[in-house]
């Protein structure tokens, strides 16, 4: 079987901690099963159901790890069963409360992060996790197979999977910012080690933007100075270095820039439940005291710290402040989603941003205008609705891997928004020449910002949202991935 795939070319794997499926366990003691989207389903699918493709995921609740000890699950899809402690220490303790922190560089250093025997323990949970990963591909993978392993979550399955199986094309692709050198020393010696080491065990590291991609090459020639860097300005790029064993091994970096998906989101945006919403939200939005239809800005983010939602609604009341005018006028439509809620920092973000949000209703709101609607329940089709009635997007994140809202608003607006947007996301490398650009900590600047977004002339906007939606557009999904797989599957030189 394993021969056969191999002859007919590559089989793909890919791995990632979230699968492409979730199972609730119903009242009556039945599994109901939930699927998600996003880049890699659309990927998957558009390499078609011949391929032997085997999506390895872990099992993250109940629901799920009930699914896999009754047997329960979709073809083509793996769910490992984790020990939950062993998941909650990985998942919990070290990806997102230490890597993550890391990579969007959020520490409040005075007084974390601190690395003692807690941190120990709930690294080898992560190591034991990645292993459990590596074991299943090896065990899974046909002779050759490409694997494509996703994001912080798994960096040392590259090197583990490579002791194990050198046969295969391993790819790994990071789907957040990778952080600066001097910020990545925060990490103690030996762990910079095994996670520079764990993703040079691939043949080929995929990154959002060239930012970090450049940070990762520098980090890792900070961990071993032996590590060579082949950075042309035209070409491949690789380091080169003796990593799993092998002298004289390269691993190629590149840089793909997942985008949005036109097709799906256009259609999906104008279908019966969205429509629906938009009637609800006009509802909350109102209209200004001269009968015309309030301004919008609009954000929409699932709550990470990273997401810097309290700077955005600060930033909203100093506009209220320098510019009165505004007022009555305008509303700002805020949906901040729960993410990763296990974590008590998550849940006072969370309640913080409807602290601050409260704060300016009653502190500016009348009786016919309520200028923040903020919702914190996750609604896709209220989303749609939201991007579609956005005179202005916010997004404003203080470090982000690429943010797709940045990319999906102007491409859905009804008349063509304009585009507040932070330098520090990914997305600015493609969108910055036609967005309004602004450092996110800086709350009086993002003010300036958002009169400036909301003043632009029609024309102008409708010009700029047009040009934004061809960058946000020129790598969708299907091909985001396509282009990686092209790539691995290419020749080494020799
Ligand atoms: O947005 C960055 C990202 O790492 C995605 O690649 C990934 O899907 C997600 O965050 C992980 O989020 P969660 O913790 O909810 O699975």
């Amino acid at each position: 079987m394993a021969s056969t795939r191999a002859a007919q070319g590559a089989q793909v794997l890919v791995a990632s901690n979230r699968g492409p499926v979730s199972y609730e366990v119903r009242e009556d003691g039945s599994l109901h099963a939930r699927r998600g989207g996003g880049g890699l389903v659309s990927g998957l699918s558009a390499i078609g159901p011949d391929a032997g493709a085997l999506w390895v995921c872990s099992a993250l609740g109940d629901g799920d790890r009930e699914a896999v000890r009754r047997g329960v699950g979709e073809h083509g899809v793996r769910m490992l069963d984790i020990p939950a402690d062993v998941h909650a220490d990985a998942y919990n303790g070290i990806a997102n409360s230490v890597l993550w922190f890391v990579h969007h560089m959020l520490y409040q250093t005075p007084l974390e992060p601190v690395f003692g025997a807690e941190f120990r323990r709930q690294w080898a949970s992560y190591e034991a996790y990645n292993r459990a990963f590596a074991e299943a591909l090896a065990q899974e993978a046909a002779e050759g197979a490409a694997v494509l392993v996703q994001d912080y979550h798994l960096c040392l399955v590259p090197g583990m999977l490579r002791e194990l199986r050198p046969d295969l094309r391993i790819a790994h692709f990071s789907h957040t910012p990778w952080a600066p050198d001097a910020y990545f020393r925060i990490l103690p010696d030996d762990i910079r080690a095994q996670l520079v080491w764990g993703l040079l065990g691939a043949d080929q590291l995929g990154f959002l933007t060239w930012r970090w991609a450049t940070a990762f090459a520098e980090c890792a020639q900070a961990v071993d100075e032996s590590i060579g860097r082949e950075w042309p300005q035209q070409g491949p790029r690789a380091l080169t270095h003796g990593g799993g064993g092998t002298p004289g091994r390269r691993t190629r970096i590149g840089v793909h820039g997942l985008g949005a998906d036109a097709e799906f989101l256009r259609a999906r945006s104008h279908e019966a439940d969205v429509e629906e919403r938009i009637t609800a939200l006009r509802g909350e939005i109102g209209t200004a005291p001269d009968g015309s239809p309030r301004r919008t800005i609009v954000r929409v983010d699932r709550t990470e710290l990273s997401k810097n939602i309290v700077r955005g609604l600060l930033a909203y009341r100093q506009l209220l402040d320098d510019h009165p005018e505004w007022r009555e006028r305008v509303t700002h439509v805020a949906f901040a989603y729960p993410s990763r809620q296990d974590l008590a920092v998550y849940r006072d973000y969370t309640a913080e941003v409807q602290r601050v949000a409260e704060e300016i209703n009653s502190a500016y709101g009348t009786p016919g205008w309520t200028p923040v609607v903020l919702h914190v329940k996750d609604d896709f089709a209220r989303s749609l609705a939201a991007y579609r009635l956005a005179d202005v997007a916010l997004v404003n994140p203080i470090r982000d891997g690429m943010n797709l809202v940045a990319k999906e608003v102007p491409l859905v607006s009804d008349d063509g928004c304009a585009l507040v947007l932070s330098r520090e996301a990914g997305a600015y490398e493609e969108l910055g020449e036609d967005a309004i650009v602004v450092n996110p900590y800086d709350v009086i600047e993002t003010a300036r910002a958002l009169h400036t977004a909301l003043t632009m002339p029609q024309g102008e906007r409708a010009e700029r949202a047009k040009r934004l939606a061809a960058a946000a557009t020129a790598l969708p999904p299907a091909r985001w991935f396509l282009d990686q797989l092209t790539a691995l599957n290419e020749p080494q030189p020799s």
